[in-house]
């Protein structure tokens, strides 16, 4: 064992590692079982990015109008372009509105109706009647600060129970004994201190790798820290290529503006002061799934119909609507474009640009929480001691795109199962078998790596060039010239790990240290997401491939598992999408044409 770092020992029954809405919702369940808990987290509960979540949350609570969770199922499946396992979206769907109202009676001040009922608003790809009807208003909103909401409602919450919080402690890697996890070692960012948790279930809810791309609404400590340490374990993340861009990014800031925006009634135009998404989705319009509004504008700017001196963004207008209903129902948004774009929204459009916002791709599990790792034959192997939930898993059930809201109820809906199942796994003070000597090393060599790096390269340079490549070459269009190039550019950003010279060495916050940790994290799943986005040869949701414009369900309606070695060899396997539902009360929905 490291004889530079003392290690302070922790023994749980469980661990969660993050603390947004997954997370606590998780960690909740399990404390609530009787078992002792502890929730490790790199920020304060309150600051985990779920606080960013604006327009709101999806059910089908039929508030507004007539609503059925097998509406949902179908909208949910054709916005996934068919990639989503439809057992796992039946699951989410039909605990949909159990879910939302256990939030209100957390506390959680939604919108309300006249009659006093969850407001609920219409959001992109959400319908009735299986697509043929008009659009569904199922999107549970608490103004436009309804991740703000929710996180401190579950945070609150959370504090009912005996979870253990450990505030500021970043994990640096789970510990893996012969296939099999017990736990993690993790670093206080006060202190500097080593701690060893002890654990038999791990739950990964760490978000997001948001950041390896240039402009995207993720918050800076979005890095994919749970990503990064299932790769190191050696085990696949499923779907990488899969990343969401929204629509709606302030042009120059990369900040939220949310869809309740267009739900609302706003809409986007282009230099000729077009609706241009009337030409693009004739039905849906400006409510389309975000994939096709994104292209749509990427076409606008991409023919000369822009606006700005630039001609490189769009405008989106909100000055058509009640002051009175701005300032009620999306207060945040008009304060944003204020501030990042100086703009007053009763008066003026707001620029705007497709901006890296989502991960559909992550850690596969099933519904759950389990991660898998295919063995044997069995692709649906789980790793004993190791789930994951939230945007750091891949259930799957966003597929190719998620549909906007459904991401704050697969936190909840699924943060609830992950407890579940550790529930009925793990009993309370089970005897912890022997930790090897060594369980620390292998977190520890990595940390002193990185600690006394004397190399030529600064982090905040490597981490510019992962981040201008994803830019470059893995945006809204894809096709194989710039994905060969971005696959030899990433792979070289990879290589340039190993010349990284840290600055700051100190076991902090905000070190060179922490934030090189971070970029390791990072750039592996920027490598895996390059090389799954040139694998795969056709277009499907967010994956657009110029060179493939068509789906190809023959071929392609696999998910991928991608593995990376220290040394940049990537591995791509394949996993069937579950062509099954979970019960008979639907039948799995047949793939077709997704047009809006
Ligand atoms: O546009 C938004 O409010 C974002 C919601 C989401 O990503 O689900």
């Amino acid at each position: 064992m490291s004889e530079a770092y003392p290690v302070i020992d922790h023994t749980y029954d469980a661990i969660v590692i993050g603390a947004g809405g997954s997370g606590l919702r998780a960690a909740m369940g399990i404390a609530e079982s009787g078992l002792k808990t502890a929730c490790i987290t790199k920020v304060f509960p309150t600051r985990s990015h779920t606080v960013a979540a604006q327009g709101g949350i999806a059910a089908s609570l039929g508030n507004m109008g007539p609503d059925t969770w097998q509406w949902h199922m179908y909208d949910t499946v054709k916005g996934s372009d068919w990639l989503g396992d439809q057992d796992a979206i039946e699951y989410m769907v039909r605990e949909a509105p159990a879910a939302v109202y256990e939030l209100e009676h957390f506390g959680v001040p939604f919108s309300r109706t006249e009659e006093g009922k969850i407001y609920q608003r219409a959001f992109g790809g959400m319908t009735t009647e299986f697509g043929e009807g008009p659009a569904a208003q199922r999107t549970c909103a608490a103004a436009d600060r309804t991740g703000h909401a929710m996180l401190h409602s579950l945070y609150q919450q959370s504090l009912k129970y005996d979870t253990e919080f450990f505030i500021e402690y970043f994990a640096i890697d789970l510990i893996m004994e012969e296939g099999e996890c017990r736990g993690c070692i993790a670093i206080s960012l006060e202190d500097g201190s080593i701690h060893r948790f002890r654990s038999h279930m791990t739950v990964l809810a760490t978000g997001g790798y948001g950041r390896s791309y240039f402009s995207c609404t993720s918050a800076h400590t979005c890095t994919g820290d749970g990503g990064g340490m299932v790769l190191r374990a050696g085990l696949p993340l499923q779907d990488m290529e899969f990343v969401q861009f929204h629509p709606t990014g302030v042009y120059g800031a990369g900040v939220l503006i949310t869809e309740g925006a267009r739900g609302e009634g706003g809409y986007l135009v282009n230099s000729e002061g077009e609706r241009f998404m009337e030409r693009y989705a004739p039905s849906a319009k400006d409510l389309a799934s975000r994939d096709v509004v994104s292209r749509s504008m990427a076409m606008e700017i991409r023919e000369g119909r822009g606006v700005g001196s630039d001609k490189d963004h769009i405008y989106l207008h909100l000055d058509h609507l009640d002051a009175d209903i701005l300032a009620e129902r999306l207060p945040g948004i008009s304060e944003s474009a204020k501030v990042f774009a100086g703009v007053d929204v009763t008066k003026q459009p707001i620029p705007v640009i497709p901006t890296a916002h989502y991960n559909m791709g992550g850690i596969p599990t099933n519904y759950h929480g389990e991660v898998l790792s295919p063995k044997d034959g069995d692709p649906d192997a789980v790793v004993p001691g190791l789930m994951a939930v939230g945007e750091a898993a891949c259930v799957s059930v966003h597929g190719a795109n998620r549909l906007g809201s459904n991401s704050l109820i697969d936190l909840v809906v699924f943060g609830r199962a992950a407890g579940h199942r550790v529930a009925e796994l793990v009993k309370p003070r089970q005897t912890h078998k022997p930790l090897p000597d060594a369980s620390a090393d292998m977190a520890l060599d990595r940390l002193d790596g990185f600690r006394f790096a004397k190399g030529a390269s600064p982090t905040a340079q490597i981490r510019l060039s992962m981040q201008k490549t994803m830019q470059n070459n893995c945006a809204v269009f894809r096709q194989a010239e710039s994905l060969a190039e971005g696959k030899d550019l990433i792979d070289q950003v990879f290589g340039q790990m190993a010349d990284v010279g840290t600055s700051d060495r100190s076991l902090i916050w905000n070190s060179d240290l922490i934030e090189t940790l971070e970029l390791d994290n990072l750039i592996r799943q920027a490598v895996v997401t390059m090389h799954c986005a040139e694998n795969r040869q056709e277009s499907r949701g967010a994956h657009k491939r110029e060179d493939f414009p068509d789906r190809d369900d023959e071929n392609w309606m696999k998910h991928t598992l991608t593995r990376v070695s220290d040394t940049g060899e990537v591995k791509i396997d394949y996993r069937p999408v579950h062509d099954f539902t979970m019960s008979d009360e639907i039948d799995y929905i047949i793939p077709k044409a997704r047009v809006y």
